[in-house]
């Protein structure tokens, strides 16, 4: 095989990649298919029992009265705001700075819904109950996301999430979970996913992130909400006729690794240590509180790239598919996220490829 020429044909090739599940092809379908009859009928238009079914089991799952399968969290969430925006007559949100609906959606909620959002706390850390107190506009919800992940995945403190509830509640505004990753947090909180959804009056999760389905995310709240999101499912053109390939595929890997996420946020821990030993690197959170963190390099990406080449060659290890250029223009990062990979790279070869890369920074 000819040398490979970048780090993502590197990592693809190399046989113990450190982060995620599996690779991304067509197994992942296959696999959650083989446990369905061939005659077992597709859902319809948001009906039929295989929708139905799961949509209960996630609602009774995140403690709410009812829920929603959507293709996407993009469209669960805007839903999500257009609704309590509706509802309270105030078109007006408020979230973090780096959330996924301000930097990852091109404006959907205010080209779309005509929403605007105030942006609380600064980009470094999270929001805190004294940044939702001092907001002086008037806002229909409070977006918040566990973890924060484009700063390392960072939470606040239960206590923190509870008080921002509380007052929440005691002024009349709507708030929302954006729990994409609601599952890689619930060990660190040690609470179960009903009592953190407990706090919110909407939640969102993914079905593609920790728990490795193809694409897909749930959308729970109370009857009225969920009745009001199928309206909106259906103008965004989200309705489509099947999502069984979806629902199929979130159900089988929800099953499959719900229980893991312990485990992988251990592994996430020692990976943190073994990195933070190495010169110029450090990890975001220094100790991480769920299965995900950023790693920070005080060097150039064009510097680190061929040493990382080196350690994948000489190991089999692949820390990471690609690196990316630091805020501040003089070192680079990457984001590591913790799945059933970790566990089956053998702990010498991990040991021999961290070895290799301290002793070449000294
Ligand atoms: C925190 C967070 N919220 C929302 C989304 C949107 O999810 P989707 O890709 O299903 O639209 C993502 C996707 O990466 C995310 O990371």
């Amino acid at each position: 095989m000819s040398p490979a020429t970048s780090l993502q044909q590197a990592y693809d090739r190399a046989a113990y990649p450190l982060t995620g599940h599996r690779a991304r092809n067509l197994q992942v379908l296959k696999d959650a298919l083989s446990e369905w009859e061939d005659h077992q009928d597709s859902d319809i238009y948001g009906s039929g029992p295989l929708i139905e079914d799961f949509q209960a089991k996630m609602a009774t799952f995140l403690g709410k009265e009812t829920a929603v399968f959507f293709p996407s969290g993009t469209m669960a969430q805007q839903i999500a705001m257009r609704i309590w925006s509706d509802q309270l007559g105030v078109k007006r949100v408020a979230y973090h700075p780096l959330c996924h609906l301000e930097i990852h959606e091109e404006d959907g909620l205010k080209k779309l819904h005509g929403i605007e959002a105030v942006l609380l706390a600064d980009k470094e850390r999270v929001i805190t109950l004294e940044d939702v107190r001092s907001m002086k506009e008037e806002i229909a919800c409070l977006l918040i996301e566990l973890p924060q992940r484009e700063i390392g995945g960072q939470l606040p403190d239960y206590e923190e999430l509870v008080a921002i509830s509380r007052y929440c509640r005691d002024k009349g505004i709507k708030i929302h979970l954006d729990g994409a990753r609601l599952l890689e947090v619930l060990p660190y909180y040690q609470k179960t996913a009903a009592e953190v959804c407990a706090l919110f009056d909407s939640v969102y999760l993914s079905f593609y992130k920790g728990i490795g389905g193809i694409a897909g995310a749930i959308l729970a709240g109370d009857e009225a909400f969920t009745k009001e999101s199928k309206v909106w499912k259906r103008r965004h053109g989200g309705d489509l006729i099947s999502l069984y390939p979806y629902i199929v595929s979130a159900d089988y890997y929800f099953e499959q690794r719900k229980d893991q996420f312990p485990k992988y946020c251990e592994d996430a821990k020692e990976l943190a240590r073994y990195y933070n030993e190495c010169r110029f690197f450090a990890t975001r959170p220094v100790e991480p509180v769920s299965n995900m963190f950023h790693v920070h390099v005080q060097m150039p990406k064009e510097k680190l790239e061929p040493l990382l080449l080196s350690v994948y060659e000489a190991t089999g290890v692949a820390l990471t598919h690609y690196l990316r250029d630091d805020h501040n223009g003089a070192g680079c990062y990457f984001e590591v996220s913790i799945g059933d990979r970790y566990a089956q790279v053998p702990k010498e070869s991990l040991k021999q490829a961290f070895h290799i890369l301290m002793n070449e920074l000294i």
